[in-house]
Order: structure tokens, then C-alpha cells, then sequence
């Protein structure tokens, strides 16, 4: 959700800052814009759409000279996708120009208190506010100017800014939005993410809330909100360019897709030592883990979709009651947290609003947090308690795949161990158990062997109107995933329900040729799913059912069946999930969608 880039260095600043964009197009985007700093003025163009229209309008940055610049990509909230709303946004003398990612949320009380002091606004975004505070409180000294400023804003808000007075500086403050500063030679950066400067240097500084940054091209200096200096310490990105390109693959999604087994592998192996599962990272004693008496799961989206499955899991190994929450709904809701509660929260990108805001909930209430992430170093990878890394690299795609997938086998993970800290798994399904987790990235690699099969069924189903999935228990809880999958990249109506409810309301939606996909890989439910697929079919469904190798449907029960291959029950989902990705894919490449930014989605819900 909005990109931000910022260069000051010796070479041309446009061109690298396009680059970054470039690399930033995954956070999803309707407008894009550049300031570059010439030496005597800051020059500025914006333009509405891709950033194609952006490259076109500076020939490919070429038009715009100067070595310090930064550049944005905007997903609009205050204000409709228009050259004017979009960044950068500047003071009225064009002295200071500011890119934002965030959401000023008192920006109505600070326009009309700078609108009294005679300032003018352009645009409908919250952004402008905080170019004219900066004016307003500016004093010739821009660290402590955006202290001040920082002061009066509320809300959330990664910033990059330029100072005509200070040629030699960029500027960059955050707070609750994604930063980084990258260290090259002679030159640096500051990005919302990381491969927006990979291709530069693999040194960076995770920038904290309230700090302040002023980059020249030879050093980096940072402030707290006092400003006073700090020191901080640098990380090396360990992998490598080639995880954020798409190397062949005609989309990052298919790319992320394939990458499924190496993902399950990274994630698995390093925590499975001498037949027994090892999580070094959780600093929880045993007799911590035998005080759980309540586990909370809280996520958004894919996330809160692996929750759901997890409690499954969870409570089947290691009998704790698990409660699934969405974050945007636990932050608000008082949930009750009991003294032995523990809250899982699941994201991808470390960066999502609601799911932060659940986390300070929960620890502001005194409850310990464990944080199942796959971003290093983000928000909620440094706010948790403990953190449970899901190493599936960098994923580009707005749709999530393998970073799903390696939050499900983090929460199993996490299932048996709990599971053998308190004794209640035997030893005997916990090495069966441990056996099929080794297994899985070996079965999934499977399946995408038979990805033609998919492709084919796909193909027939690009112009589906609505499609419908079912299942029961983990299977239900692959069935939302699948849904969602298909519904965000094809934009086809599509509803995941537990397959017992269709005769609650929703069977009345079934109409002869309506497509129903059930997904029925517990053989404790295989009969009950194999009735609700009867039931959907005598209304005239046609039915795609993803099961067992070992439970062969005839054509009498299912008019198109995907086998995959048999695992231990707990761990199905994983298995399932695959066809439904490859599912959604094809048939939103078979509509010519735009598949890995599809409309209206950003990969990192930074806003509430
Ligand atoms: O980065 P997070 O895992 O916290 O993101 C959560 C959701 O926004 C994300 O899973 C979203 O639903 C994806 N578009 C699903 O493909």
C-alpha cells in the first residue's frame, strides 16, 4: 500500500527511483510520482496509472536531472486516483516536497487551523497537510522541524522529504508504516521495502517509530523525536535478487506457486533436529507452554484462513482451546484475556494495520504475543514476544501462495510441539506425524507436476459467474483460502462454505451449471461431504472435487476430480491448497486479468 523511494548518491536519482517503483508495484498502486532536486529547484511530475505512464512522461527519468530525489506510488484513500492527489506533495514556495505512506488521521483539524493562517490546499489528501505543517513550523533546521510536525500528526505515516535549503540532505521519519534505509557507496536509500533497493546495497537499517533519518551520500544519522542522536545497528539481507524477480515465470504468482516445496522445506527442516521438533526461537519454558490455557489466533485475510486451519491442529495435538479472530474485528471487540492466554498473530508482511493494532492490544492487556511471520525485521516481527520466522522469501504476488502455505506448517510445527511439551500426543502419531511433515514438500511438488490437469478445467471455467466451495473442518478451512484465491485475482463472486450450512440458505444459490468445488480429504467426513455434493448436484452443480488418491469418485459422484496424493490428516490443507491456487490462477490468466496486482489490492494493508 503505497511505495516510497529515495535516493541521494552521485548518479542520476529518477532513473533509480523508477527502478525502485518498479519493484514496489507488488504493494499495489493507481498513481506515481517524482521530486528531484536539480541543485536550484525542486521539479516535480506525477501521473495517474501505471508507472508506464510515469516512464514515458520523464523518458524514463532522463528528463528530470538531480541526484537526490524520492518517488512514490500512491494507493488512494483521501482523495479519488488524480494527478493532483497524487505524491509528491509540496509546500506553496515548491521549497519542500513530501511522499507518504500512511494515514494522517487529524489531517481535518490541521488544514483548517493552517487554512486560518492562510495556507491554500490543491488536493483532497491528507498527505498536503503535512507538507504545509512542515512550512509552518520550519526554522531552517529540518530535524527539528519534522520533530515538531511528528508531534501534532496523528495516525500512521512513513515519510520521505526534500529541502531546497539543504541540497545535500534527504529526510525521512515513520511511524506504524513501513521504512527502511539502504547503505550503498557513496549513496542512500530509503525504500518501504527492500527490493526496491536490493540491486544496490544488502545493508540496511530497519528505521523504529518516532525516529528520524537524515541520509547525505556519504552518511546516515538518526534521531529519536527529542532530537537527540541514536545509534543503530545495520543488517545484512541475506537473500538474494533473483527471490524478487520473476526468472522466467510469466507471473510472480506462478513463480511463488512453484516455490511452494523450497518454502516448506526452509521453514520445516531447520526446526527438525534428531527426530524431534526444535523451535530455538521461542523462548517459552515448558511449564509456560503447560500454562496455556487459551490460545487467541488473530490475522487478516490468507492469514486469518491458516488460523482457521491451525485451530484445528492446534486443538487436535495439543488439546488447547483455540479462538480465531480477524484482527480487525479482535482489536475492537474487548475480547476476553485471561491470565494462561496466549495470542498467535499470523502475517505475511509484519506490516498490517489491524493485525499490529491486535498485537499492542493484547500486550498492552499483559498477554504474551508469539508473532508467525515471513518478513524480517517488520513490525510485528520486532513487537512480539516471540517470533516464529516462516522463511518463504520474498513474495511479490498480491495473492498470497507460499507464504500461506508456510504459516500452515508453522502452526503444525508449533502443534506438536506444543503437543508433545504437555503430553498429549503419542509418540507413536507424533513420529507418524513428524514423517509427513519431512514429506510435504516432496507432495506438493507432486501436484504441480500435474498442473496441466487444472489448466485444462480452468480453462472452461473463465466464465463463471459464481463459484462455490464446501467442505467440512480443515477442509472448510481450505475452502475460504480457495475462495479467496479466486475471487481476488479473477474478480469472479466466489463464497467458501462449511459443507453441512448449504442447506441453511445458501443451496437456494444453486443453479444448473453453478460450479461447486469440494474439497474432501478426511476420510472421518468423506461420506458426510459425499452426501452435500449429492444434494448440490440434484439442483443441477457441476462439481470439482479435490481428494485423496485413495478415494476414487466415480462419475456418478463428482463431474471432475483432482486426486492428491495421501498425508497424515492434520496436514491435508497444505496439500489441497496447491490445486485451488493453480485453480484460481488459470482462470484469472484465462480472462486477461492482472494477476499479480489485481484492482483495488494492495500486498501490505498498512491502513485500517
Ligand atoms: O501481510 P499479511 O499476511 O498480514 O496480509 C494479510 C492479508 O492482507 C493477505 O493475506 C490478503 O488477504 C492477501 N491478498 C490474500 O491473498
Amino acid at each position: 500500500m503505497c511505495g516510497i523511494v529515495g535516493y541521494i548518491g552521485n548518479q542520476e536519482a529518477a532513473p533509480i527511483l523508477l527502478d525502485g517503483l518498479t519493484k514496489l508495484e507488488y504493494r499495489g498502486y493507481d498513481s506515481a510520482g517524482l521530486a528531484v532536486f536539480d541543485g536550484e529547484n525542486i521539479n516535480i511530475v506525477k501521473a495517474k496509472g501505471r508507472l508506464q505512464v510515469l516512464r514515458e512522461l520523464t523518458g524514463d527519468g532522463k528528463a528530470l536531472k538531480g541526484c537526490i530525489g524520492i518517488g512514490h506510488t500512491r494507493w488512494a484513500t483521501h482523495g479519488a486516483p488524480s494527478v493532483t492527489n497524487s505524491h509528491p506533495h509540496h509546500n506553496a514556495k515548491e521549497t519542500i516536497a513530501v511522499v507518504h505512506n500512511g494515514i494522517i488521521e487529524n489531517y481535518m483539524k490541521l488544514k483548517e487551523k493552517l487554512i486560518k493562517k492562510g495556507y491554500t490546499f490543491i488536493s483532497e489528501t491528507d498527505t498536503e497537510v503535512v507538507a504545509h505543517l512542515l512550512d509552518y513550523y520550519y526554522n531552517g533546521n529540518p530535524v527539528e522541524t519534522i520533530a515538531k510536525v511528528m508531534h501534532r500528526v496523528e495516525g500512521s505515516y512513513a515519510l520521505g522529504i526534500i529541502f531546497k535549503d539543504h541540497p545535500d540532505k534527504l529526510y525521512a521519519v515513520r511511524k506504524d508504516s513501513p521504512l527502511i534505509v539502504g547503505v550503498g557507496e557513496h549513496e542512500n536509500f530509503i525504500a518501504s521495502d527492500v527490493p526496491a533497493i536490493l540491486k544496490y546495497t544488502r545493508n540496511v537499517y530497519f528505521i523504529e517509530n518516532e525516529e528520524i533519518v537524515e541520509l547525505s551520500k556519504k552518511d546516515v544519522h538518526f534521531y529519536n523525536s527529542d532530537v537527540e542522536e541514536i545509534e543503530k545497528e545495520m543488517s545484512e539481507v541475506k537473500w538474494d535478487i533473483s527471490a524478487a524477480e520473476k526468472s522466467g515465470y510469466e507471473h510472480f504468482m506462478l513463480k511463488e506457486i512453484y516455490e511452494q516445496p523450497k518454502a516448506l522445506r526452509d521453514t520445516i527442516s531447520p526446526r527438525v533436529k534428531n527426530g524431534e521438533i526444535v523451535i530455538d526461537e521461542l523462548t517459552m519454558t515448558e511449564e509456560d507452554i503447560k500454562n496455556i490455557k487459551k490460545i487467541f489466533i488473530v490475522a487478516c485475510g490468507s492469514a486469518y484462513h491458516a488460523g482457521v486451519n491451525g485451530k484445528y491442529v492446534i486443538e487436535g495435538a495439543a488439546r488447547i482451546p483455540v479462538e480465531v479472530d480477524l484482527a480487525s474485528e479482535f482489536r475492537y471487540r474487548n475480547p476476553i484475556l485471561e491470565e494462561g492466554t496466549l495470542v498467535i498473530i499470523i502475517s505475511q508482511s509484519g506490516e498490517t494495520a489491524d493485525s499490529i493494532a491486535a498485537l499492542r492490544e493484547a500486550k498492552s492487556r499483559g498477554i504474551k504475543v508469539l508473532g508467525i511471520v515471513n518478513v524480517v525485521g517488520s513490525t510485528i516481527a520486532r513487537e512480539s514476544d516471540n517470533v516464529m520466522y516462516t522463511w518463504a522469501g520474498p513474495e511479490i504476488a498480491v495473492a498470497t501462495t507460499k507464504a500461506y502455505s508456510t504459516q500452515l506448517s508453522a502452526l503444525y510445527l508449533l502443534a506438536m510441539y506444543f503437543g508433545k511439551v504437555k503430553g498429549t500426543l503419542a509418540k507413536e502419531e507424533y513420529s507418524d506425524m513428524l514423517k509427513e511433515l519431512m514429506l510435504l514438500p516432496d507432495k506438493v511438488q507432486t501436484i504441480l507436476g500435474d498442473k496441466e490437469n487444472i489448466q485444462f478445467f480452468a480453462n472452461r471455467y473463465v466464465g463463471a459467474k459464481d463459484v462455490f466451495f464446501i467442505g467440512r473442518g480443515q477442509d472448510y478451512a481450505v475452502s475460504l483460502e480457495g475462495s479467496l484465491k479466486l475471487k481476488e485475482i479473477s474478480y469472479i463472486h466466489s463464497e467458501a462454505y462449511a459443507a453441512g450450512e448449504l442447506k441453511h440458505g445458501t443451496i437456494s444459490l444453486i443453479e444448473e451449471g453453478t460450479l461447486v468445488t469440494a474439497v474432501l480429504t478426511n476420510e472421518e467426513l468423506y461420506k458426510k461431504t459425499i452426501s452435500n455434493i449429492v444434494e448440490v448436484r440434484t439442483r443441477g452443480a457441476f462439481v470439482l472435487a479435490v481428494t485423496n488418491e485413495d478415494n476414487i469418485l466415480d462419475k456418478e459422484t463428482a463431474d471432475y476430480v483432482i486426486y492428491i496424493p495421501k498425508t497424515h490428516k492434520y496436514f491435508t490443507s497444505s496439500l489441497a491448497v496447491v490445486p485451488l491456487q493453480l485453480f484460481g490462477y488459470y482462470v484469472s490468466v484465462g480472462r486477461g486479468c492482472d494477476v499479480d496486482k489485481p484492482r483495488n489490492l494492495a500486498k501490505s494493508v498498512t491502513v485500517e
